[in-house]
């Protein structure tokens, strides 16, 4: 071996070792960068993230990512749900809780919608009124299925469509508001209550299939009572927060970027 061959292997490894120290270090400052910036999403207002670029970009791209792994099986691919499982659409402005925003859908995340955690959403279902005994919290009775064909008429013809007895929605409207108890929870307008997750029945949005007198006899004569998973175990907080955000992001008023 000849000196000048010891000296050039030696500058090769000098240069790579140089190469890769600099890897190293930009590798940790943008390691360090980002955790920076998670810790700065969790001691602002959730609310606040959507408003403030780079905060909004860097929730969004890590909710995306936690979206796709742990919501989308179940609330799809483009967050649409699927009216035949009666999973709700998040991309639009008809909420089953609350009103849409980042720490309410932060809410659900951790603790879920009757998940069994006791910290998450279980304040009503919807009775099965095919039952002796429609619902275990609440005394309500059965409906007989000429009743049931009532109801059925009477929220048809408050979702504007035509081709009912005048008689028939009359006795409906009757067990709503009074004998069958639904304005209880869905309010006497039927336009719903969102502090309890009791779905707007007028508004033309469906849930549960599309209105149609069969998918709203299903309801009646099956009840209803989604479950949406606590994730307070299996994600950190942070990954909460961000999916959160990422979701109230997809809503028609947040949905363009600051
Ligand atoms: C196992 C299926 C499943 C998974 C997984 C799931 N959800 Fe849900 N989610 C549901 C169902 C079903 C409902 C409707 C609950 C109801 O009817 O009250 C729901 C409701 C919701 C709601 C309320 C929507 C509204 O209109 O108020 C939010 C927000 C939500 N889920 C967010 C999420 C997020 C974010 C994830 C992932 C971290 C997730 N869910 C994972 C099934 C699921
Ligand atoms: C104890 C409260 C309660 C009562 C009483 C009740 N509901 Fe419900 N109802 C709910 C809840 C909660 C849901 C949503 C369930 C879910 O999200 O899984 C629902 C869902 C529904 C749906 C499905 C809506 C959709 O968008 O697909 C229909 C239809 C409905 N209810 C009609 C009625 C009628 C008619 C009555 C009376 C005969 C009634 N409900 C009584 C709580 C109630």
């Amino acid at each position: 071996m000849t000196k000048g061959m010891i000296t050039g292997g030696s500058r090769l490894l000098w240069w790579m070792g140089l190469v890769l120290a600099a890897a190293i270090m930009a590798a940790l400052f943008l390691h360090h960068r980002s955790v920076d910036n998670r810790m700065l999403l969790m001691r602002v207002d959730p609310e606040a993230i959507l408003d403030s670029d780079p905060a909004r970009a860097v929730a969004l791209a890590d909710g995306a990512r936690v979206y796709a792994a742990h919501c989308a099986s179940c609330h799809g691919v483009d967050a649409k749900g699927s009216r035949e499982r009666a999973v709700p659409d998040m991309t639009d402005d008809d909420f089953l809780y609350g009103s849409g925003k980042a720490s309410e859908i932060e809410q659900i995340v951790l603790h879920g919608i009757r998940a069994g955690d006791t910290r998450g959403w279980d304040l009503a279902a919807m009775p099965n009124y095919a039952r002796a005994v429609p619902y275990a919290r609440e005394k309500l009775p059965p409906l007989t299925p000429a009743g049931l064909r009532d109801v059925v008429a009477f929220l048809r013809a408050a979702n504007g469509n035509g081709g009912y007895e005048r008689a028939a929605i009359e006795r409906g409207r009757l067990l709503f508001m009074r004998d069958a108890g639904c304005y209880d929870c869905h309010s006497s307008d039927a336009q719903g209550d969102p502090s309890i997750g009791a779905p707007n029945l007028v508004d033309g949005k469906w849930l549960k299939g599309n209105g149609s007198e069969a998918d709203i006899a299903y309801t009646l004569e099956h009840g209803l009572a989604g479950v949406s998973p606590a994730f307070a175990r299996a994600l950190s907080p942070y990954d909460a927060r961000a999916v959160a955000v990422y979701v109230a992001s997809l809503h028609p008023q947040t949905r363009a970027a600051p």
